[in-house]
């Protein structure tokens, strides 16, 4: 049946996992984006509209930056009014951002049904604040939409009262579907001055790794011994981080950093990079699709599945344990594929119609 769905996104990856789904949906539902607007400078947000041709959302919420609470708080203020004037019959949130949450405690008590994509992964870190997030989305969601046999797992051993649906990873999709625009129209490489497999991606945003000044001083030292340059688009979170506690000259000496860009130009650069090295969950899974070995600077991940089969790496923010990663990673022949077949969103409609 035709449902009329609400889809809330605020931050850079929601746009992007919204991509093929909003795709998906326009076949036989009738869907209304709802922007919160966490994420408003160009470069994490407008470009991925512009470019990946989401639909305009119907409501820009302008939320901006702030602490949790407030951040959280305006979203939920503002989203009751939309869902008032809206009266949707399906509420969509995607992934562990405030605007998850925000969005997840605003439906469960209406009568729309609540929709999780990315439902049933952790950390089990309870320091992220994504992961209040995303366990609190969980047990309100009525429809949880795991990526994995994995996440099914725990949201089974969790108990939770939704049902649940395993498709594989939305992002997955994403992916394929650009990969081969990205190479004919993304120019970034040689603006770069990088030859393929020459080079490291580096991407760090994650506030445990921005709030602690030796951590983030760690991974800049780590990345900053690598044998091959090292591209960084930088988040402005971390720009910020490494302004206030006096590394940002010493960064931009040895790293090559540049500004956040755009989905295209991302996936071309990870395309063709020797390496990457994060603290994104995003983009682990990005890597480990493209089969490009991941340095992942954090103590734990989501994305188990790629650590198990010898892809990805976990380093934390140790500079010795980054430098030699970096420098002597070398994953296996082969590789599982627990993240689908870039059917998922196909899937993720499907679920919609019997909801
Ligand atoms: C948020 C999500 C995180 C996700 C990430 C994707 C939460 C708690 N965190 O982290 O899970 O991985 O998005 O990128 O929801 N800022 C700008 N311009 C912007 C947006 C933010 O300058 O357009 C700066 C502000 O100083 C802001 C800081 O970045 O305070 C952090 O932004 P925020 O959205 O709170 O968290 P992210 O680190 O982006
Ligand atoms: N990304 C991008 N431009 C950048 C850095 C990342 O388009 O400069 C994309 C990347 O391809 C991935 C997503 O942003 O799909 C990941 O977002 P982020 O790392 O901000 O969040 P996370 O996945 O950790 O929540």
């Amino acid at each position: 049946m035709s449902k009329r769905v609400l889809s809330v996104v605020g931050a850079r990856p929601q746009f992007i996992k919204a991509f093929p789904v909003s795709d998906a949906l326009a076949d036989s539902h009738d869907e209304i984006v709802v922007h919160t607007g966490q994420h408003y400078d160009t470069c994490l947000s407008d470009v991925f509209f512009e470019e990946l041709a989401i639909p305009e959302p119907a409501y820009n919420l302008g939320v901006g930056s702030g602490t949790h609470a407030e951040q959280t708080a305006q979203m939920m203020m503002e989203l009751d009014q939309v869902l008032d004037a809206e009266s949707p019959d399906v509420v969509m949130v995607y992934g562990d951002t405030n605007s998850t949450l925000a969005g997840a405690l605003v439906a469960a008590k209406r009568s729309a049904a609540l929709v999780h994509i990315e439902a049933g992964l952790r950390s089990n870190n309870r320091s992220m604040p994504e992961e209040h997030n995303r366990i609190a989305t969980d047990h309100l969601a009525d429809v949880l939409i795991a990526p994995t046999t994995e996440a099914v797992e725990t949201l089974e051993s969790e108990e939770v009262d939704g049902s649940i649906h395993e498709t594989g990873d939305v992002m997955y999709d994403a992916l394929l579907r650009v990969r081969e625009r990205a190479a004919s129209v993304s120019e970034i490489r040689s603006d770069l001055g990088l030859a393929e497999a020459e080079y490291v991606l580096a991407t760090v945003h994650r506030a445990g790794n921005t709030a602690d000044r030796s951590r983030l001083r760690n991974i800049i030292e780590g990345l900053a011994q690598s044998p091959m340059p090292v591209v960084v688009p930088l988040h402005p979170r971390t720009e910020a981080a490494l302004k206030e506690y006096g590394l940002l000259a010493n960064a931009r000496e040895q790293l090559q950093i540049v500004d956040p860009v755009g989905y295209l130009d991302f996936v071309h650069l990870l395309d063709g990079a020797r390496l990457v090295a994060t603290d994104s969950g995003g983009v682990q899974r990005e890597a480990f699709h493209l089969d490009i070995p991941c340095v992942t600077m954090r103590d734990e991940t989501e994305w188990v599945e790629t650590i198990d089969c010898g892809w990805n790496t976990l380093v934390g923010a140790d500079r010795e344990r980054i430098a030699t990663a970096i420098a002597e990673m070398a994953p296996p022949q082969s590789k599982p594929e627990p993240y689908g077949n870039g059917n998922a969103a196909n899937l993720v409609a499907e679920v919609i119609t019997n909801a």
